[in-house]
């Protein structure tokens, strides 16, 4: 007879793992199925967030932002590194343990919850509400049964038509994260936030790279001075970033060749050792069996839902990067806890326009709410001020003072609108911003809170009196 749960929760990624989590917290007999399988064949949960994605990327960003400092920022210290050299292996031995570890502290909280991990591929075998029926194929194989689901199955990387990812020549984000030397020339297709930060990691480790976009705009989703300021610094840094192209044909011999035309419409071609595609993800639902069931997708492939994750089945919920939406994974984790908690009769609620955004670069980008453009179209009356790092201490103490914090406040009630910055450690600066949206603060409350001296978040203060034109330090 076919096992029995409340709740039963298909992918163990951010979404999925945390909605497990709390449906347990609520008191409910939970399982949760993942496919992952780590290259000892072992079951690694996480998703493509711990295992492809945000930490394995971020770990490499640190590694090469060491190694880039220790090239050119340690010596106006002082401190003389002689001998300079990139380790490959080891910096993706130390990546991989990385992953790793967040793969056991995952099933580790599997344990300490009471969740059944199941691993292997879940997908409906029929059923009705109130009893759907997942079938369990793989190393976990099992017949189950549940009064409710929760679909947490993520997305896959998008290929370029007629140039299939090898990940020999032609990366996705799997093959960026682990490519075994440094190449020479490597091309990225996709000025995204992967291109960016995946462009930043192998250019810090001395690849000549070159990011080919389709868009004539940069960072187009960003604040405009934001991406601005970020165009400034990339270029500078030695990226090189084409607006405009449109890509005609990927060939693949001994290196890549891409032609393409500019944004002056010439006919170009390029030639990379490697080049990686990130031109945005796509929702995965293979193996899900979704026409056993009915499941509804949209004309895209994402599952369909309302406001609440609610599917067209009843007591069928889906979240995080298979529905509408950010692609990220902080959002799939928050609908996790809100559909868990909806399913226990609670009001769970996701704030989707208090979404940060982080890209990890340096200097790293973050925002949260609308920009300028986005007031300006919809009529709203807004102020606006922003605050350098290159007048706050502590980022000239860090040796770090690029970028700057912006703040844009309805004109009327000055409450806070959006926060934007480029900078040193806006990452961790950008949570201030959120946490006043969420309450409802005016750049007036920021304004007047007390700030630790020396510290980043006095310019996130001085952005907040920049609104009302009372900046303090410049
Ligand atoms: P996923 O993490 O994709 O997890 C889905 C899981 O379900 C996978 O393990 C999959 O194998 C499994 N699965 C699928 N179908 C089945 C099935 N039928 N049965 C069993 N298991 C199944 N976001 C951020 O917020 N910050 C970042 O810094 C960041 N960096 C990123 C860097 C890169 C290179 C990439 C690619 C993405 C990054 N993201 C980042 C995005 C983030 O990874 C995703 O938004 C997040 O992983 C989505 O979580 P999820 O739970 O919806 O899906
Ligand atoms: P993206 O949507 O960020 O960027 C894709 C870029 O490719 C866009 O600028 C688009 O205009 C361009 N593009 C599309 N088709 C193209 C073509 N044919 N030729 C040239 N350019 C083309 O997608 P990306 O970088 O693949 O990342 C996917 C998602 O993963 C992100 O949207 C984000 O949600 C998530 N992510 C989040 C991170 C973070 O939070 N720090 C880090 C990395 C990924």
């Amino acid at each position: 007879m076919a096992e029995s749960f409340d709740v039963i929760v298909i992918g163990a990624g951010p979404g999925g793992y945390v909605a497990a989590i709390r449906a347990a917290q609520l008191g409910f007999a939970t399982a949760c199925i993942d496919d992952w399988t780590n290259s000892e064949g072992k079951p690694a949960p996480g998703g493509t967030c711990t295992n492809v994605g945000c930490i394995p990327s971020k770990a490499l960003l640190q590694s090469s932002d060491n190694f880039e400092h220790a090239g050119h920022g340690f010596a106006e210290h002082g401190i003389q590194v002689k001998d300079i050299a990139i380790d490959v292996e080891r910096m993706l031995s130390r990546k991989d343990k990385v992953v790793r570890q967040n793969n056991d502290g995952i099933l580790y909280l599997f344990k300490k919850n009471k969740i059944r991990f199941l691993h292997g591929v879940g997908s409906f075998a029929g059923g009705a509400p109130g009893t759907w029926q997942i079938k369990v194929s793989g190393p976990g194989a099992a017949e189950l049964q549940t009064k409710n689901v929760i679909i947490a199955t993520g997305s896959r990387p998008r290929a370029l038509s007629g140039a299939p990812f090898d990940n020999e020549r032609i990366l996705d984000n799997e093959g960026a994260l682990a490519i075994p030397d440094v190449p020479k020339r490597l091309g990225v297709v996709g000025a995204g936030v992967i291109g960016l930060e995946m462009g930043s990691v192998w250019r810090r480790l001395g690849a000549d790279v070159t990011i080919l976009e389709a868009l004539p705009v940069f960072l187009g989703i960003a604040d405009e001075q934001v991406a601005s300021e970020a165009w400034k610094q990339f270029t500078r840094q030695g990226l090189k970033i084409e607006l405009g192209v449109n890509i005609t044909r990927v060939t693949r011999g001994d290196d890549v060749t891409v032609d393409y035309t500019d944004a002056g419409g010439k006919a170009q071609s390029a030639h990379f050792d490697k080049l990686i595609v990130s031109i945005g993800r796509v929702p995965y639902t293979g193996n899900l069996g979704a026409d056993v069931v009915g499941l509804k997708l949209d004309e895209r492939g994402f599952v369909s839902v309302d406001g609440d994750c609610r599917t067209n089945l009843p007591g069928v919920w889906a979240i995080g990067d298979v529905v509408r939406g950010p692609m990220l994974a902080h959002k799939a984790e928050d609908e996790g806890v809100a559909v868990a908690e909806r399913i226990a009769g609670q009001h769970g609620h996701v704030d989707f326009n208090t979404v940060p955004w982080v890209i990890y670069t340096s200097p790293e980008i973050a925002w949260v709410g609308q920009t300028e453009r986005d007031l300006k179209s919809a009529g709203v009356a807004y102020r606006s001020g922003s605050f350098p790092f290159s007048a706050n201490g502590r980022a000239r103490a860090l040796g770090d003072t690029r970028g700057f914090v912006k703040f844009v406040a309805d004109a009327k009630t000055d409450r806070i609108l959006g926060m934007h910055a480029i900078g040193p450690m806006v990452s961790e600066l950008i949570a201030e911003g959120v946490v006043a949206m969420e309450f409802g603060a005016a750049s007036e409350d920021i304004a007047r809170i007390c700030h630790a001296h020396p510290s980043l978040t006095e310019a996130v203060r001085e952005a907040a009196l920049a609104v009302d034109k009372r900046t303090l330090n410049i």
